[in-house]
């Protein structure tokens, strides 16, 4: 793979050090073309265009999601973001037998507020005792037959850890719960399966790893489950017959299209679609391969320099967001950015997050310029 190459598509890297993919991809030319002829379309078609052209961009983009994630087309809905995805997989759960909720203390918070707000669900969070990664066992003593599902990370945002995801479906199976996924930090760098690691729910979207930009997300539901899980809110495009306009009458879609409410943002499909493009040329095996390199690299220049870094401990669990501890996060990334060096921070660390677009260099220099900045 010629990685060099690969940098012309994303003029952000030409003006900066860009290290910040975890929280936003890089804008790649093939998501500005694809927005570009939307816009033409919209402007040469008017409304035509939603039949002729952008109903089927809607399959394309669950198509290739699907795809990206081991799933069937018909188990992938749009969503305009995770915590609307979670929303909509919330409302369709009976907790009247099962009436908890395991969730890991390293989750994205959005994971467990959608249930938290719910008076007759009670959160158990599990901790971690490393402060970087949480063995499954810790999973296994939390979950129980009052558990309706175990939901937590692929790749932890405060960590770059990765869960063993067949593991944990394991480990709610066993006890009849379900098993969710927010795999928000993973899709994209870190191959996913559903299928073959067993998880009935997962939800991700385009604007990290992706290289996708925002207004969008995905859910997946295992075909299975489709039926049982009915949500308690909607809109018109969850609905069989959308387009028969019948407001006396309404039956869910079969397949996981059931869990889409309105019109989704258009801009951002079209975002997602040039994104997506390029990750699904490379493919996800190979920027994992890239992606280690990089954050070995990285871990490994740190930790030469006397940094204190939060990672998982093992090589193998590690993704390309590495956690550098330091006193004043926020005064290191305002230097960093002085230099053209963009990464970001949480409470006491400065947090990297190379993607296969970056080179050794900009991982070298990013070590040299933090320790020069804490001198
Ligand atoms: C792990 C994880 N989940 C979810 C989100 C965001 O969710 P939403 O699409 O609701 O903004 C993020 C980051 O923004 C994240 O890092």
């Amino acid at each position: 793979m010629n990685w060099q190459a690969w940098r012309d598509e994303f003029p952000i890297l030409s003006r900066t050090t860009y290290l910040n993919s975890c929280s936003l991809g890089a804008l790649g030319r093939r998501a500005q073309a694809r927005v570009a002829t939307f816009q033409e379309e919209w402007s040469a078609w008017g409304a035509a265009a939603w039949y002729e052209l952008w109903m089927g961009r809607l399959a394309e983009l669950r198509r290739r999601v699907a795809a990206l994630l081991g799933a069937a087309q018909t188990e992938i809905a749009l969503q305009p973001s995770t915590s609307v995805a979670l929303a909509a997989v919330a409302s369709a759960v009976d907790y009247r037998r099962r009436p908890r909720i395991v969730v890991a203390e390293l989750d994205f918070p959005t994971l467990a507020y959608q249930w938290m707000v719910r008076p007759d669900v009670e959160v158990v969070r599990v901790p971690s005792d490393d402060g970087a990664t949480i063995d499954p066992q810790r999973f296994a003593d939390a979950v129980d037959d009052r558990t309706a599902i175990l939901a937590t990370s692929h790749v932890f945002f405060t960590t770059g850890a990765i869960q063993d995801l067949r593991a944990l479906a394991d480990i709610a199976h066993a006890r009849g719960a379900l098993f969710l996924v927010d795999a928000y930090q993973s899709a994209g760098q870190v191959p996913i399966d559903v299928h073959r690691d067993d998880v009935d729910i997962l939800t991700t979207g385009p604007l990290k790893w992706l290289l996708g930009g925002p207004g969008l997300a995905y859910l997946y539901v295992r075909e299975a489950l489709l039926e049982a899980l009915r949500p308690t809110m909607t809109g018109w495009f969850g609905a069989r017959d959308q387009f028969d306009f019948d407001i006396a009458r309404f039956e869910f879609k079969d397949d996981a299209r059931r869990f889409e409410l309105g019109t989704p943002s258009l801009p951002s499909v079209h975002f997602a679609l040039g994104g997506q493009e390029v990750i699904d040329e490379i493919g996800v095996p190979a920027i994992r391969e890239r992606n280690r390199v990089l954050t070995e690299r990285l871990v490994a220049a740190a930790q030469a320099a006397g940094l204190r870094l939060r990672v998982a401990p093992d090589a193998d669990a590690r993704s390309a967001i590495v956690m550098i501890a330091d006193a004043d996060p926020a005064g290191a990334v305002a230097h960093l950015a002085e230099r053209g060096i963009i990464v970001d921070w949480r409470p006491g660390f400065v947090r990297i997050s190379p993607h296969f677009y970056n080179t050794e260099a900009e991982i070298d220099r990013v070590v040299e310029e933090l320790v020069a900045w804490r001198s």
